[in-house]
């Protein structure tokens, strides 16, 4: 697919380019390799090829390219993307960046028709449009992996149903849990990012195309007839806001960065789980590392690369915003920098996601170590503390009651299920002790209880059953 910055292909450290009339010198070899973006723009090829076809059938339809000429410029768009997918384009040194080699390929090949292709747009529109057409696709292929995972979380509670594991505030112990209501936790957080890309895609939906440079142009075209044919939603209603927004790359990058946010504290809890200290979980081996020198080693690397990871993706943000920052109106070169962070995003989650959720896959959950972690007596605490509470003691004083007899629980050496069991004014609550009695008993709507985990679990298969009909819709 040509050279990686073009370099090999020129004779001279100087560059001519198709823009090159009004020069009369070419360009230095440290601008072009400072300039050109066709080593990392060129995957836009099947997007900016989708928007040319859309073009070229606007300038028909304005009257600005005959009948014959469409036809012959829509098979030399094609041919051109089909050296794409073959991998046989072959980049012209002069190529700059991925809209100049296809303009340039045209020519080549059809001639003078070719050379009509760019009438009434500017490139300053152009990969607008076409960044356009590639998130919203992107946004797409996302949220399906945002779901995979969610369904691999799933599958790991149905595979464990009834399993419970304490639950934790400030990593302590703090009241037993269901499994499936701790990562439907994740799963609600995963919920809302797949909310937020499909947000971000119904933003991106809007065209740029026809735009020009900045103004619009004195040749008749319409924009709404190129955006219907590229599928958008709207046009934009002002030439200069469609050439100089990326507002649409910057939420993308803050989706995905909150989502990578999230998919680290999904595998900060995994390090933990994993760790010989829990032993909550075993990961499969095939999702799992060696060490170089340790034999006996198994490393969740997985899920240390999930939370790693996380950091780039915030640092694109960043990256991104801080190019846009101070940018006067309205297309500026510095715009060019909004591609890498976006590409290496998401090529970045996507790899976290689809490996995560295979790591879940074959996750291995010790419901017994968990279970008797969870069933740790002084987890009982509150729930004693509740059963006073509906003898009439009020809150404050029967915490203070129970709090007494942990402390002395830890003062004996012993248990607090001991000193319950021993205790004539409390023996009534040793039933609170016996295994999954918390679980049983708790009821509030949300709360990890047997009876809430059903209305949960509704509400939940309603919520994706809703995001996955938006995304097709
Ligand atoms: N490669 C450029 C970019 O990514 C395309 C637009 C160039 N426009 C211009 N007026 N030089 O932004």
């Amino acid at each position: 697919m040509g050279g990686e910055t073009g370099r090999e292909e020129r004779h001279s450290s100087k560059v001519m380019t198709l823009w090159s009339g009004r020069f009369s010198e070419s360009m230095d070899s440290t601008l072009w390799d400072l300039s050109e973006s066709y080593s990392f723009d060129h995957v836009l090829y099947h997007h900016d090829i989708m928007g040319s076809k859309a073009h070229v059938k606007g300038l028909h339809h304005a009257g600005l390219l005959s009948e014959v000429d469409l036809e012959t410029l829509l098979t030399t768009l094609d041919q051109i993307e089909g050296e794409f997918d073959r991998g046989t384009f072959v980049r012209a040194g002069s190529d700059e960046d991925i809209h100049m080699a296809i303009e340039r390929r045209a020519t080549e090949l059809a001639g003078d028709v070719g050379a009509r292709i760019h009438t009434s747009r500017s490139r300053n529109d152009q990969v607008a449009t076409t960044l356009r057409l590639f998130t919203r696709d992107a946004l797409e292929e996302l949220v399906r992996s945002v779901l995979d995972l969610v369904a691999s979380l799933r599958e790991l509670g149905a595979r464990n149903s009834g399993a419970f594991l304490p639950g934790y505030t400030h990593l302590q112990r703090a009241q037993p849990v269901l499994l499936t209501h701790h990562l439907s936790a994740h799963a609600w957080a995963l919920l809302r990012d797949v909310d937020r890309l499909l947000d971000a895609r119904e933003r991106v939906d809007v065209s740029s195309l026809g735009a020009g440079a900045i103004a619009g142009t004195s040749l008749g075209i319409d924009p709404a007839f190129s955006a219907r044919v590229l599928g958008f939603h709207e046009t934009f209603a002002n030439s200069m806001d469609a050439v100089s927004d990326r507002d649409f790359i910057a939420e993308t990058l803050f989706d995905i960065a909150l989502l990578g946010v999230h998919l680290s504290r999904m595998g900060e809890e995994l390090v933990l789980w994993t760790s010989a200290e829990f032993n909550f979980a075993q990961l499969g081996d095939a999702f799992t590392t060696g060490s170089s020198m340790l034999p006996q080693k198994k490393n969740s690397d997985v899920a240390e690369l999930a939370r790693g990871k996380s950091g780039r993706l915030v640092g694109n943000l960043t990256s991104l915003l801080v190019t846009l920052k101070g940018l006067p109106l309205s297309y500026n070169r510095d715009l060019q920098e909004d591609k890498e962070p976006l590409f290496d995003s998401l090529r970045n989650v996507h790899l976290v996601l689809a490996s995560l959720a295979g790591a879940y896959r074959s996750l291995r959950f010790n419901a017994g170590v968990a279970g008797e972690a969870a069933s740790d007596s002084n987890l009982v605490a509150i729930d004693i503390a509740e059963e006073l509470v509906s003898e009439n003691v009020p809150f404050r004083q029967a915490h203070e009651m129970v709090g007494r007899l942990v402390r002395d629980a830890i003062k004996r050496g012993v248990s607090l299920r001991e000193v319950v069991e021993a205790d004539e004014k409390f023996v009534r609550f040793s039933h609170l002790f016996s295994e999954g009695a918390a679980l049983s008993r708790r009821s509030s709507p949300g709360g990890s209880g047997t009876l809430p985990a059903t209305v949960q679990e509704e509400r939940l298969q309603a919520r994706i059953a809703d995001l996955s009909q938006r995304l097709e819709g």
